[in-house]
């Protein structure tokens, strides 16, 4: 095959350059379209455009398939834990054990927020939605780091930033929690592991025993969200980035685009929909009928994925890791059987079956979240929390290339022509 791509405009044919990816994939580079013929291309929500070359995460969606550097997702949720995982996502290749214990040890010793933040979290009323704290406070950080806003950090800082940002973000989670239960905030403690400790600076003295199994699953949780190549909240981050803004502003606002329940809100609407469900006496079928009307907003929340068009690979492991927790709790949900249901139904009706609508990573998530005592306001914020090594590698993936420009679509205008004011 030829390495160019011919379009005919008219009488006129222009050729554009062909790249291929490691894994065949295929794009046609369009950049010099415009200044060859004036056009440009429109492509809204993203639909087929490539915005990036990317060394991070490789997703093929009608096979099902998802890997950070290489490696399987399932494997990785086998064998491995979600430091070992930020640190592969950021830098690579799996750390040594030297390496693992060392930024295992940054991110500890970064945990604790400057003296007087917590006068600022104590400022929002306790009903604020913990993701617009999150969104905030992470903005906030700024403030206290003028040394850290300049994005031409060096490795050493880059390195401590990243660190940073997973102890900081970890306890503003933490902190807001305990502060909307009138409990006093809990330190880090760095020889518990990144999720037993989370749990812990959420849960000590409330009499909740924090099992090892049950933390090993929230570890897996955090890597099946560790990265997701360009989606929603990961172009915001690499928008934002491109613009030069801080490490801070830019994590911030990927926070705020994951925060829409059609990407990471959406494990909050999950539980909302089935406690609605739940409470409506289960028909679970009423409310597939209701997700067909084209008449009706109401979508089937958990299901349906732009790029999976087979299965989401995250959705199987967090089904199974699902009964883990549950049974390990001893937790009897009807919210997991109506889930259940939905999904068997869903997979046998045409609607669904025609439009390749599969369960995704959020239709489970918030069944685990929940038997861990986690409020269905707070699941957004487990989200953040994995996601975060992903934002941070892919911001450092743009930095690192100095060809990398400013963001800046372009439109086609369908407004008023020129018209004169009276
Ligand atoms: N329930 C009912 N119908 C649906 C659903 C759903 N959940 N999702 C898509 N459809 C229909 C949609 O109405 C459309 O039908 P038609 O072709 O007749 O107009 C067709 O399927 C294609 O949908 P689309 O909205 O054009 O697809 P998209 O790729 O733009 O949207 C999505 C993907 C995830 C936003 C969408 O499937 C959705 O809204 N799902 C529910 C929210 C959700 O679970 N989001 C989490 C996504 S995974 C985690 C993450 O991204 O963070």
């Amino acid at each position: 095959m030829s390495d160019s791509a011919k379009l005919k405009i008219g009488d006129q044919e222009v050729e554009l350059p062909i790249i291929k990816g490691t894994e065949s994939e295929k794009a046609i580079d369009i950049r010099s379209l415009r200044a060859q013929t004036g056009y440009i291309t429109l492509d809204n929500g993203f639909m087929n455009t490539g915005s990036c070359e990317s060394g991070i995460t490789f997703l093929n969606g009608e096979k099902g398939i998802l890997r950070y550097r290489g490696y399987p997702i399932e494997q990785l949720a086998e064998a491995s834990n979600f430091v070992e995982v930020s640190c592969l996502l950021l830098n690579g290749e799996l750390p040594n054990k030297e390496e693992y214990d060392s930024f295992n040890k940054l991110v500890s010793s970064h945990s604790k927020l400057p003296a007087s933040f917590n006068e600022i979290l104590d400022r929002f009323p306790k009903d604020a939605h913990p993701m617009g704290v999150m969104a905030s406070a992470t903005a906030a950080l700024s403030g206290f780091y003028p040394e850290l806003l300049n994005p031409e950090l060096s490795a050493d800082e880059q390195e401590r930033v990243f660190a940073q940002l997973m102890g900081q973000l970890k306890t503003i989670a933490a902190h807001f929690y305990r502060r909307t239960q009138n409990l006093d905030p809990v330190s880090s403690d760095p020889s518990l592991g990144y999720a037993k400790d989370f749990l812990n600076m959420l849960f000590h003295g409330q009499g909740k025993d924090i099992d090892d199994d049950v933390a090993q699953a929230l570890d897996v949780l955090f890597m099946l969200h560790a990265d997701h190549e360009q989606n929603c909240s990961t172009s915001t981050v690499r928008v934002i980035g491109s613009s030069h803004a801080n490490l801070f502003a830019t994590i911030s606002g990927g926070i705020s685009a994951l925060w829409g329940p059609l990407h990471g809100g959406a494990n909050q609407a999950v539980l909302e929909m089935l406690e609605e469900i739940n409470q409506n006496g289960g028909d679970h079928k009423k409310y597939l009928e209701k997700a067909k009307d084209k008449n009706d907003s109401f979508r089937l929340m958990g299901f349906g994925h732009r790029v999976y068009k087979n299965f989401d690979p995250r959705a199987k492991i967090i089904k199974k890791a699902c009964d883990t927790v549950l049974t390990k709790l001893n937790v009897q949900d009807p919210l997991l059987d109506i889930a259940k249901g939905l999904e068997e139904e869903a997979l046998k009706d045409d609607y669904f079956v025609q439009r390749n609508l599969y369960p995704n990573v959020d239709f489970y998530s918030g069944i685990i979240y929940k038997a861990l005592g986690i409020p269905t306001n707070m699941f957004t914020v487990m989200f953040v929390l994995g996601r975060l090594p992903g934002w941070l590698a892919q911001w450092k993936e743009l930095r690192d290339n100095p060809a990398n420009k400013i963001a800046r679509p372009r439109q086609i205008y369908s407004g008023h022509t020129e018209r004169n004011y009276k």
